[in-house]
């Protein structure tokens, strides 16, 4: 079958308890918490459309609710916004809504793994490949971290996992995997290991939470056993995958950051607030005295 297929759905897995980020995500999703102004899963979004994603596939859980109308028209905002002439904060609004009938929202009805997670869509997936975005890592690059695998794609087809290098103590916490001949802007993948023992780790690349998978990967999640914290883990699924069909690393060089983790939410809050012609001259000054003190 042709591996080049293009990529016109992509994942969100969202329906993680944010249990690091209590007691803010009691009643928030984790994944609506703001960077400058905008909340972790818009920015996501915004990479995979980017991409050329058209169609957005959300698995939520409970409580997740707030996320589907986040991505809808909230009618009784617009006609505030337009009664008291705010054009602009209207426009903005519209601007970042997507198109109707391009998100579907399923649920992952237990928290059983991210590969559980990701065999949640395979109805709504169908049988063509996808792009999976993990919301919790946000990626600052000028091209975008799905536009940059997608012209790796282009070119070697199959399965393509973003990996970045790690300091090599930190492997055990990532998928990490090994690392074979160059193609383009990346390299064939020889082997891959979900959180591996300290000392074990076949290299301190890790997978930095996008990928672009063939629908095939489904039927081998649908019995995939438990792995690493005793959770179904897409890694293994993938290692599985890839004794039939062939998968790279894109070498991502942009900026990382884990907004799962409070250093990093709070590390992406100021870089992508210094992007910001309009903000970065009213915080600069500040941050260098309280880094004085
Ligand atoms: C997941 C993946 C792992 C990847 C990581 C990136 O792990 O299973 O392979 O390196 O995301 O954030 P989790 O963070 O869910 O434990």
């Amino acid at each position: 079958m042709d591996n080049k297929r293009r990529v016109r759905k992509a994942v969100f897995p969202v329906a993680g308890l944010g249990t690091r980020f209590l007691p803010a995500t009691k009643a928030v999703p984790k994944e609506m918490l703001t960077i400058v102004d905008k909340p972790v899963i818009q920015y996501v979004v915004e990479e995979a459309a980017a991409a050329g994603i058209e169609h957005f596939i959300f698995v939520t859980g409970r409580n997740k609710g707030v996320i589907e109308d986040h991505f809808d028209i909230q009618f009784e905002l617009n006609e505030t916004l337009k009664s008291r002439g705010k054009k602009a904060e209207f426009d903005l609004v519209q601007s970042m809504l997507p198109r109707a009938g391009t998100t579907s929202f399923t649920r992952q009805q237990e928290p059983l793994g991210l590969g559980h997670a990701v065999w949640c869509a395979r109805d709504i997936v169908g049988d063509e490949p996808f792009a999976l975005l993990l919301p919790d890592m946000l990626m600052n690059d000028q091209k975008g971290c799905l536009s940059g695998m997608m012209d790796l794609y282009a070119t070697a087809g199959g399965n393509i996992v973003s990996v970045e290098e790690c300091d090599p103590e930190l492997a055990h916490k990532y998928g990490i995997v090994g690392i074979g001949d160059s193609i383009g802007d990346g390299f064939r993948i020889t082997e891959m290991v979900e959180k591996p023992k300290k000392g074990t780790a076949p290299s301190n690349w890790f997978i930095n939470g996008r990928y672009i998978l063939q629908p095939e990967i489904f039927s081998i999640l649908e019995t995939q056993e438990r792995g690493a914290g005793n959770e179904i883990q897409l890694t293994d699924g993938m290692l599985k995958l890839a004794d039939r069909s062939s998968f790279a690393g894109y070498k991502f060089r942009g900026d990382t950051y884990d907004c799962g983790s409070k250093d990093g939410f709070i590390k992406a809050n100021i870089a992508f607030a210094m992007a910001r012609d309009d903000l970065r001259g009213l915080i600069e000054d500040d941050l260098r005295a309280m880094l004085k003190a």
